[in-house]
């Protein structure tokens, strides 16, 4: 693992590690964070890989402009007047996804909602600029533990599984940012932070509760109130054959899966049939994921969709644990 204090040179040398799908750990005004190009999904892949993360959370994307924020999510008028007062600063908006969106669907985990922030701090601003993709990231701290307010925290914390921590210094928030959900008709905060609900009710004339029943209170984890995304064709996983009229999610080589009655899985039609690796990468796997379920998610075309056993090491505990959400 490699510190190196922020300067023109070593941005421009983050900028071009994050373009070749590496991570780097930055600073924000809130925390440090554990950065990687947005829209390549394997490079996303290793973000949960060095957080050890057990599940995929979806990650907030940072972004140069709100200008650039514009081009991934839908800005109504009320997220145009926070955007306007409070960016760049320590608040993520969660905003509905584009269609056309080109951020992984890894970062979004399915979700059709993204959570965007334009960050305040000068480094992250400067490498946001220099790289000229949005970068996914969490808190750079492996899961469970406490968010990095300093170079140091970083280096403990995650060691050799970030390529290069550009450094700067203490974190002048120390908090990560506030969470403010616009995708639903009344705005809600998921995570308090250090904009607080009436600095958003000053601007948006409304109230903002926090996500609990009780007023004021916080959401005692953000799991609480994370949707996670369902597909609404049912799954069935660890499958070893295929029934007639279920499409394949494979991991690895389908080659000599069958079809019961007769038939092969790799005569099936292109419509019913992905492969989240051939060669049985996890990264490549956990890029897939989201995208190739969506895919496959046609309801009323297949019986189901039948997923292939997949490790339970590494990032495949992740990935099992998402498709076990779904198959419930
Ligand atoms: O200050 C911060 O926000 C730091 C710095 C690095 O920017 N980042 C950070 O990221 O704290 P993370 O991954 O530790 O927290 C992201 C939060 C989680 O609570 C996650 O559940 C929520 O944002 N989130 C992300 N996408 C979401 C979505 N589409 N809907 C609801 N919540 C979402
Ligand atoms: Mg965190």
């Amino acid at each position: 693992m490699r510190i190196k204090t922020a300067n023109p040179e070593t941005i421009k040398e983050a900028a071009s590690l994050l373009n070749a799908g590496k991570l780097v750990a930055l600073p924000t005004e809130t925390v440090y964070g554990l950065g990687a190009n947005a829209l390549d999904g394997e490079a996303v892949a290793r973000i949960f890989e060095a957080k050890g993360r057990p599940a995929f959370n979806p990650l907030i994307s940072h972004f140069y402009t709100a200008e650039q924020v514009r081009e991934q999510a839908d800005m109504d008028e009320r997220a145009r007047l926070v955007a306007h007062h409070f960016w760049p600063g320590p608040l993520t908006l969660i905003l509905p996804r584009k269609k056309s969106s080109t951020i992984s669907e890894l970062v979004t985990a399915g979700l059709e909602t993204l959570a965007v922030r334009v960050p305040a701090h000068k480094t992250a601003q400067a490498l946001l600029k220099s790289a000229g993709i949005p970068i996914a990231a969490p808190s750079a701290n492996v899961s469970g533990t406490l968010s990095p307010t300093t170079p140091a925290h970083v280096a403990a914390s995650l060691g050799d599984k970030v390529d290069l921590i550009l450094a700067a210094g203490p974190c002048a928030v120390g908090l990560e940012s506030t969470v403010l959900d616009l995708s639903g008709p009344a705005p809600l905060i998921l995570r308090p932070g250090a904009i607080t609900a009436e600095d958003i009710e000053h601007v948006l004339g409304v109230a903002v509760p926090y996500a609990t029943c009780e007023v004021g209170q916080a959401p005692k984890s953000p799991g609480m109130v994370l949707k996670h995304y369902a597909p609404e064709t049912k799954i069935r996983l660890n499958a070893i054959d295929l029934e007639p009229g279920e499409a394949l999610l494979a991991f690895g080589s389908d080659k000599f899966m069958g079809i019961k009655g007769g038939g092969a899985a790799k005569d099936l039609p292109g419509s019913m049939r992905r492969n989240l690796s051939e060669n049985a990468d996890l990264h490549k796997a956990a890029a897939n994921l989201f995208a190739m379920l969506k895919e496959l998610d046609r309801p009323g075309e297949h019986k189901a969709i039948a997923v292939m056993a997949i490790p339970d090491t590494g990032l495949g505990v992740a990935i099992n644990d998402r498709l076990r959400r779904a198959a419930e």
